[in-house]
């Protein structure tokens, strides 16, 4: 990854996506996962994008949304300005090679019984990146040294014969491979320890920096957002209810329930990990019918108006929205 890094334009984008999972007799039982999400990725220039929120707040549902794995029960996701639900046969064969996903438990994604050259080699055949073994070797082993692994002490081994570190770095290189516009990351440090942890956060930013590739990092830990993100998405219960550029929503947040979070950083040393799991316990588990802010019955400001309907995401700064009927002052 040298010289300049090439133009990648592809853009995903959710636009007010909601999902609502029914379950019980007759999917009689319905839960809102998520309300109304609206986020964008990619396009002009690379960005990284930190989803954060608790437990149970939807960062998982709205990865799945973002990748169609899931598709929307209200609202739209779009890639390159095209309904996922609408795209021709090349459409959604762009869109499966420019957007990849690297998860939090790579072992999951690998067979056991095979080496994990097969993992590498199959996405290069299966999408005729490279027309004869010795190249997709080649394109394998620059993806692998991109990611700080040795191929030599790689290639060759099964899954359980690397370490967690190792395995989601094959992952990242198996994403690579297929020349990205976009990585969805969910949770993709939370299994490995903490130095690790900081060699994978700046593979991601010399992916975004040298190779232009844009990433939606998801995460339940604030410090690593501040640390690699450009722009944050705070969800709860599965509402987005702050975005804006990183700097100004941990510095000054609006939103009270982002203001929570960060009173409830226990040190301003960036080593010491920032777990929103800390804070209290969650109104995640509100079903449906859902009306009003959810985190109102939290709210040291809530008002009756409140409790009327789910407060719009009103743009309140330039590049900055807040889902609050009573945003906290700028200052
Ligand atoms: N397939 C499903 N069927 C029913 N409910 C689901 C399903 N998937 C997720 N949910 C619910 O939707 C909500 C959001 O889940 P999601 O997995 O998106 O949260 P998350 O933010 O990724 O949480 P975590 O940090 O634990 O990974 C949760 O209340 C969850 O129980
Ligand atoms: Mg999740």
């Amino acid at each position: 990854m040298t010289g300049a890094a090439p133009r990648r334009t592809g853009r995903l984008e959710a636009i007010d996506a909601g999902v609502v999972f029914r379950s019980g007799f007759g999917g009689r039982t319905a839960k809102a996962a998520l309300k109304d999400a609206t986020l964008s990725i990619g396009g002009d220039r690379p960005t990284i994008v930190a989803v954060v929120g608790e437990s149970g707040s939807g960062k998982t549902t709205l990865t799945r949304l973002l990748l169609g794995f899931q598709a929307p029960t209200t609202g739209k996701v779009a890639y390159r300005g095209v309904d996922l639900t609408r795209m021709d046969g090349a459409g959604r064969r762009a869109f499966r090679r420019e957007v990849q996903a690297v998860f939090q438990d790579p072992f999951e994604v690998f067979n056991p019984f095979y080496r994990v050259d097969h993992a590498l080699f199959t996405p290069l055949k299966s999408f005729r990146i490279a027309d004869d073994r010795a190249t997709a070797l080649a394109l394998i082993e620059r993806a692998l040294e991109t990611v700080g692994l040795r191929p030599g002490e790689t290639l060759g081994r099964y899954p359980h014969q690397l370490s967690g570190g190792q395995r989601q770095r094959v992952m990242i290189a198996r994403a690579l491979l297929l020349d990205p516009h976009i990585i969805l990351a969910d949770e993709p440090v939370s299994m490995v320890d903490a130095s690790l942890r900081s060699t994978i956060l700046q593979t991601l930013l010399r992916l975004k920096d040298e190779a232009g590739i844009s990433l939606v990092y998801v995460t339940h830990d604030l410090t690593t957002a501040y640390q690699v993100a450009d722009s944050v998405v705070v969800l709860y219960a599965g509402s987005v209810v702050e975005t804006g550029d990183v700097e100004a929503v941990i510095r000054r947040p609006r939103h009270p329930y982002t203001r929570a979070l960060v009173d409830a950083i226990p040190s301003p040393d960036p080593d010491v990990p920032w777990d929103l799991s800390a804070t209290e316990p969650t109104e995640a588990g509100t079903g449906l019918p859902a009306t009003g802010c959810p985190f109102a019955p939290r709210c040291p400001r809530a008002a009756v108006a409140c409790t009327a309907g789910l407060p719009p995401l009103a743009e309140i700064d330039p590049g900055r929205r807040v889902r609050c009927l009573f945003p906290m002052e700028a200052a």
